[in-house]
């Protein structure tokens, strides 16, 4: 009896830790950090868990920023565990992780090797490869249902979205979990109250599934990376740092807008432009996503003759940004009016195609100067270019560091015309046989998650490519 309202009252503590740490956490870091830290000391690695025999049990409350919560309950698995203060212990050490947490000064510290950089987080999925997190005997067909890889989609946190929207009607689907090789998880709903995923109905500890976002934060939409267990990331914002090679899969933004009527034009002389872009900017600190498009470098390259690279800080993110901030949006209206001057357009008649990243290393662009059989002109850094396991990407672009943009004009003017074409042309058929418009970028998604079974399920060996390596 007694011992019990010791547990009671020490649970009650730990809870109010719990909401004190909250909303300290919610008043000076926000909510994605606050996300953040409370998931990765509550969700430890799913499988070191599962070993001791007890998880943490996650409990979903309303108005949390991560939609998730401690209780101080323990839930066994396997087996009873003998020590019955195992739930006070568990809570107390979670509380006492948040604490310590709490007390450093960054929360978002970034790794020793990467202060000061953006796109290098401190995210770790639990480290998993297709051997130790994979079961391939889910995907070798049988004999009733013949040699095709199945692919279950949730509806749930989101049905499927961009070129995924085709999948539910593609030879992949299946509805029965059953007979599923892969799982498909969208994230991409916009709510802070998202399902945790153990509430998914085959969830499995995350066996054979692919969680699919776009966003350009993990943070934003992905559950916390401790509670994904053993499924694997399929995202347009995919860091070198934080991939999992052979088991995450990088894909592209779709192209908005597609001008395949330009590709015939040949590089050098045959086009208007060498290097042309024309898109938003961000404003914020020299370290924040995005803001490489105001550097001083960046707006440099601009000389309206041969190169044209012209931004609008028109964005509501960029208005909120300049009302706390005015000295923000310094060159803002001058760019303006110079971006009023050109058409995007006009503008894809170049030799190469700037493709700065955005607000994640992703960028719309990369898909849509290729539509004009422009040469991509990446600026990007810790990013694993899409399809990367399937397209030779040396072959076709040019990719430039961000702390680097000072030498992008003197390189592009220093190539070659015969490598100019010969560049042009494999970009083109990259183009044609991964991108070119959403069944096909659906396929390289589906192609890329079949790459990683190598030999092992031969039913379901990817297609080999048409264009030659
Ligand atoms: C803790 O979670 C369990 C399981 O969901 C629930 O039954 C219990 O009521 C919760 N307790 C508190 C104090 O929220
Ligand atoms: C709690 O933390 C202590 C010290 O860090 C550790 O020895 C103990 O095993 C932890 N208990 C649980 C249940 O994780
Ligand atoms: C793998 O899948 C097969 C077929 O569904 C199942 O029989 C087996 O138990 C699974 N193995 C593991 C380790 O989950
Ligand atoms: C799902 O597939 C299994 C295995 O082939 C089969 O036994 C079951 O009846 C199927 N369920 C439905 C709803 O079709
Ligand atoms: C592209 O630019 C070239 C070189 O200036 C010009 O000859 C050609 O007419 C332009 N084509 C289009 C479709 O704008």
């Amino acid at each position: 009896m007694g011992n019990r309202l010791v547990k009671t009252l020490s649970c009650v503590a730990a809870l109010f830790s719990l909401i004190a740490i909250t909303c300290y956490i919610a008043l000076f870091n926000g909510p994605f950090q606050y996300a953040y830290v409370f998931s990765s000391s509550t969700f430890q690695d799913l499988r070191s868990r599962t070993n001791s025999q007890t998880q943490l049990q996650g409990v979903q409350q309303a108005n949390r920023d991560d939609g998730y919560s401690c209780n101080c309950t323990t839930q066994t698995s396997q087996t009873v565990v003998q020590d019955g203060d195992q739930s006070n212990q568990d809570c107390a050490n979670a509380t006492q992780q948040l604490l310590q947490k709490a007390a450093s000064p960054d929360k978002r510290k970034q790794p020793w090797y990467a202060e000061g950089r953006t796109w290098h987080y401190p995210v770790l999925f639990p480290r998993c490869s297709m051997d130790a997190c994979f079961n391939f005997s889910r995907c070798t067909g049988d004999p009733e249902h013949g040699s095709k890889l199945l692919i279950y989609s949730y509806d749930t946190p989101s049905p499927p979205v961009k070129y995924f929207t085709g999948v539910k009607s593609s030879q992949w689907n299946t509805e029965n979990a059953s007979i599923a090789c892969l799982f498909f998880v969208f994230l991409d709903l916009n709510s802070p109250h998202r399902p945790h995923p153990r509430t998914l109905p085959h969830w499995n500890d995350g066996m054979n599934h692919v969680l699919i976002s776009f966003a350009d934060m993990w943070k934003q939409r992905g559950p916390p990376p401790e509670t994904i267990g053993f499924a694997s990331v399929m995202a347009s914002d995919m860091h070198e740092t934080i991939y999992r090679a052979g088991f995450d899969i990088s894909i592209p933004l779709p192209g908005k807008v597609h001008m395949r009527e330009l590709q015939g034009l040949p590089p050098g002389d045959g086009r208007r432009y060498l290097l042309t872009f024309r898109g938003l900017r961000y404003l914020g600190r020299p370290s924040d996503e995005g803001v490489l498009r105001s550097a001083a470098e960046f707006r440099a390259l601009h000389n309206g003759v041969d190169v044209v690279v012209v931004t609008s800080c028109r964005h509501a993110t960029n208005d909120a940004a300049r009302r706390d901030a005015p000295e923000l949006g310094v060159h803002c209206e001058e760019d303006q009016a110079l971006y009023a001057k050109y058409t995007f357009r006009e503008l894809m008649n170049t030799t190469f195609g700037l493709v700065p990243a955005g607000r994640q290393p992703s960028c719309y662009r990369m898909i849509e100067v290729m539509s004009a059989g422009a040469i991509p002109v990446l600026v990007a850094d810790n990013y694993v270019k899409p399809f990367d396991t399937l397209i030779h990407w040396h072959r076709c672009l040019i990719q430039f560091p961000s702390s680097h943009m000072h030498l992008i004009l003197p390189t592009l003017r220093s190539i070659p015309s015969s490598e100019l074409l010969d560049r042009q042309r494999y970009c083109i058929r990259i183009y044609n046989s991964f991108l070119k418009d959403d069944a096909t970028l659906l396929r390289s998604a589906i192609n890329a998650l079949t790459a990683r079974f190598l030999g092992a399920v031969p039913l379901a060996l990817p297609m080999i490519s048409t264009i030659d390596k």
